[in-house]
């Protein structure tokens, strides 16, 4: 099927990228892009730099790049903007995340150091372990929403930007559950006005970006942009929003094996998952609160690609833990293991084991460029609302409601390259393969 080309707006000006958070992953970010731009490293993990995208048939053999089939803002057109509750300048907070090493936060000092963050709208209440002393004052939720909208606008001018991106790598905050204050629009501004406890500062970040025109992208599992109220916002401006949570070790291990296993119609006894992890997620993931969030993102991903409904023989019942140590000497190094227990032809049991030694950051990092290069391709595009093409990149995809997400990580990399085929009004690629053979 071929759909005619969207009307995409160029590239052109200046985008300036802007995380709540600036901690590990936004750091390491950060020093990636400008690493790559003095051409000191290689963009390795990220689809908008490497990644190709086959067009047409087999045999035309038409395979560009996809930042030459589609138009994306150029790396040396980003600037970068924060806000976080700690005062410290991408430089210093790069330095206490330990991610990367001096030989290569050295000579990016002078410019990591000039990236200092904006005053954060930060609560306690909401992320028990991060004492914020570089915090916005507001007597309402509203007025400090506003105030992030004028952030935005001041950026805006400052930095000479044509566009605007926000990609949340702030903390994970404590569980909330969707209520009545997330269900309309005006419910949630009444509650922005009454100061109401289910309005967490993540959900006031997503207004403000809303409301300035700019794409939403949740890194965290935070509620934030995933509610009724802030989806109709994003409707009535026009707003591509994604989220949640970055899919980065485990759970995008989980959704190769799961959709793997149930392929072949094998069975599954149970999937018990454990990390170790030292850095200041770590730390704020060891408060209940904060785990419970980050734990409902985790565990929703089996149940969705299994289908116990359909296929009780194989999966009902099937036991799923997850959990997280908070373990200082590995910083942000973490491990992961995963012992599952599968179940073969006449129900004989197998394991399976694997052991993750992966780097946090290191993978959320490209993850972060590409969510702010797409939705700034989406908005440009015209496309609003949730971006379930962007499910690829996240645990927790959104999805309209009704709809369950997808979670397997090779039909939602075959949903984001067909995105781009309609876009471009190319064919989609179905796979069938039937007009190579006579
Ligand atoms: N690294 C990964 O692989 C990965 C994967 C999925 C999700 N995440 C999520 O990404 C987020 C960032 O991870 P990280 O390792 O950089 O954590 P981090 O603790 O190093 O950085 C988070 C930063 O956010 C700041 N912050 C907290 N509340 C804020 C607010 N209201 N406004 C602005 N800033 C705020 C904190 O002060 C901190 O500096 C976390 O929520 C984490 O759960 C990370």
């Amino acid at each position: 099927m071929t759909t005619s080309p969207a009307t995409i707006r160029p590239a052109t000006g200046k985008l300036g990228i802007l995380t709540p958070g600036l901690g590990a992953v936004a750091t390491t970010f950060i020093a990636g892009v400008e690493s790559i731009r003095r051409g000191r490293s290689k963009p390795i993990g990220s689809l908008t730099q490497m990644a190709t995208i086959r067009l047409g048939k087999r045999t035309d053999k038409r395979t560009p790049l996809i930042r030459e089939f589609v138009p994306l803002a150029g790396l040396e057109d980003i600037v970068f903007g924060a806000w976080d509750p700690i005062p410290d300048d991408a430089y210093t907070s790069a330095k206490t995340a330990g991610v990367l090493e001096d030989r290569d936060l050295e000579p990016l000092r002078e410019f990591l150091s000039s990236i200092r963050p904006m005053k954060a709208v930060f609560d306690q209440h909401y992320v028990t372990r991060i004492h914020g002393t570089h915090v916005k004052q507001g007597k309402t939720k509203r007025d400090l929403a506003e105030q992030l909208r004028q952030d935005l606008r001041d950026f805006k001018q400052a930095n000479g930007c044509d566009r605007l991106v926000v990609v949340w790598c702030g903390s994970t905050e404590i569980y909330i559950e969707p209520s009545p204050v997330h269900a309309t629009l005006a419910a949630f501004e009444r509650a922005m006005d009454e100061n109401h406890p289910d309005i967490a500062p993540s959900m006031l970040y997503a207004w403000a970006a809303i409301m300035e025109g700019v794409p939403y992208n949740n890194g965290a599992p935070n509620l934030a942009v995933d509610t009724p109220a802030l989806q109709e916002l994003a409707l009535r401006h026009g707003v591509p929003i994604s989220g949640k949570d970055f899919k980065t070790g485990q759970t995008w291990m989980k959704t190769v094996i799961a959709p793997a296993l149930k392929a072949r119609m094998l069975g599954l006894e149970g999937w018990y998952s454990t990390n170790i992890l030292g850095n200041r997620d770590g730390e704020v993931l060891d408060d209940p609160a904060s785990f419970k969030t980050k734990e409902a993102s985790k565990l929703s991903v089996l149940h969705t690609i299994l289908q116990p409904e359909t296929y009780p023989d194989l999966y009902e019942g099937f036991s799923h833990v997850v959990r997280i140590n908070y373990y200082p000497p590995r910083g942000d190094n973490k491990e992961g293991w995963d012992n599952i227990d599968i179940v073969g032809w006449m129900g004989y049991p197998m394991q399976i084991k694997v052991n993750f030694l992966c780097r946090d950051s290191i993978l959320a990092a490209p993850i972060v460029l590409d969510l702010a290069l797409f939705s700034d391709l989406a908005s440009r595009a015209g496309m609003k609302g949730i971006q379930e093409w962007l499910s690829f990149y996240y645990k927790s995809p959104m999805a309209a409601a009704g709809l369950s997400p997808e979670h397997d990580l090779f039909i939602q990399q075959t949903k984001l390259k067909n995105t781009l085929r309609h876009l471009m009004g190319e064919e989609q690629i179905t796979h069938l393969g039937l007009e190579y053979y006579p």
